[in-house]
């Protein structure tokens, strides 16, 4: 069927029943499928020569519009913050105050800072930011078999948005929610329009008001890839979900968090930076019969 399946990195709690999802998937047809993936560090690389690849919101931090104080600031609140949204011994409902509470204040740090829209494009291309291997493959596909691909994202939309766009896989069967920057009239950051998306709200009631909203019921079939535990309810929104398969890429405290996750994720990558098994799943669900 898939013999990516049988990589080093992939851990499955029950093979036999990720193996029917996936003929399910292939038998019921590209018609009826659509992939909901999260963003920073899970279509984007999590580590790369032994350091970290940066977040959307990382490659603001690291660019020359920001102050030396101003990145002082963003990087203290990431060393207080990022502990917490990881902790496996936390409850989302311990977490879900915190993660508002560093959002904004990041936010309002970012909009103190003197952004332009115009320095959105050279901030990427000079970032670290790297997609994961395979990811010519994975948007290639999906566009081809006309299978939506909705991103939904914490992260920041403009800046997620250029990467993909540097990438050119921005395909018109890409849909993204996300954080997008507020500008005024001259181009400068004001602020984040809402409603703010952090790691645990990834739900219903940032999507309801959403355009897309409508589209996502449609598609009953899932394939959903993530790498937070926030991550697993970003398919909440469609009514009828008939399958769905979630692929987790677990890239911190591998030991720690593995049974969780195996736990919640019918598919744990582990320490995994491509989307080869992503791939091997979609070859096998698009391929003509
Ligand atoms: P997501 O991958 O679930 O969309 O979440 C975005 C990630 O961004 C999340 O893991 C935390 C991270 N983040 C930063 O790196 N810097 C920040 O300032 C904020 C608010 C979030
Ligand atoms: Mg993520």
């Amino acid at each position: 069927q898939v013999p990516e399946l049988e990589n080093a990195t992939v851990r499955m709690k029950n093979p036999e029943c990720v193996k029917e999802r996936i003929s399910s998937l292939r038998r019921e047809g590209t018609g009826k499928l659509q992939v909901i993936s999260d963003f920073d560090m899970t279509l984007t690389r999590f580590g790369f020569n032994g350091q970290r690849c940066p977040t959307s919101h990382n490659i603001i931090d690291n660019s020359r519009a920001i102050s030396e104080e101003g990145r002082k600031k963003l990087k203290a609140l990431l060393h207080h913050y990022y502990p917490i949204e990881i902790d496996p011994y936390r409850t989302v409902e311990d977490k879900l105050p915190l993660m508002v509470e560093w959002w904004t204040k990041a936010h309002s740090l970012l909009s103190q800072q003197k952004i332009l829209k115009s320095d959105i494009a050279q901030m990427v291309k000079e970032s670290e930011v790297m997609l994961r291997d395979g990811f010519n493959t994975f948007f290639d596909q999906l566009q081809q078999g006309n299978v939506p691909l909705f991103i939904f994202s914490a992260g920041v939309g403009n800046i997620l948005e250029e990467i993909i766009r540097q990438a050119q896989v921005y395909h018109p069967n890409v849909n993204v929610v996300s954080n997008y920057m507020d500008f005024d009239d001259d181009g400068v950051l004001r602020g984040f329009k809402s409603p703010l998306i952090h790691t645990y709200n990834k739900n219903n009631t940032v999507l309801e008001n959403t355009e897309y909203f409508q589209q996502l019921s449609a598609r009953t079939n899932i394939i959903l890839l993530g790498d937070s535990m926030g991550d697993l309810t970003m398919a909440d929104g469609v009514a009828n979900v008939h399958h769905i398969l979630k692929i987790g890429f677990l890239n911190d405290k591998v030991e720690e968090q593995r049974l969780k996750y195996m736990d919640a994720y019918d598919i744990v990558l582990e320490k995994d930076e491509t989307l080869d098994v992503v791939n091997g799943i979609l070859r096998y669900i698009l391929m003509e019969t």
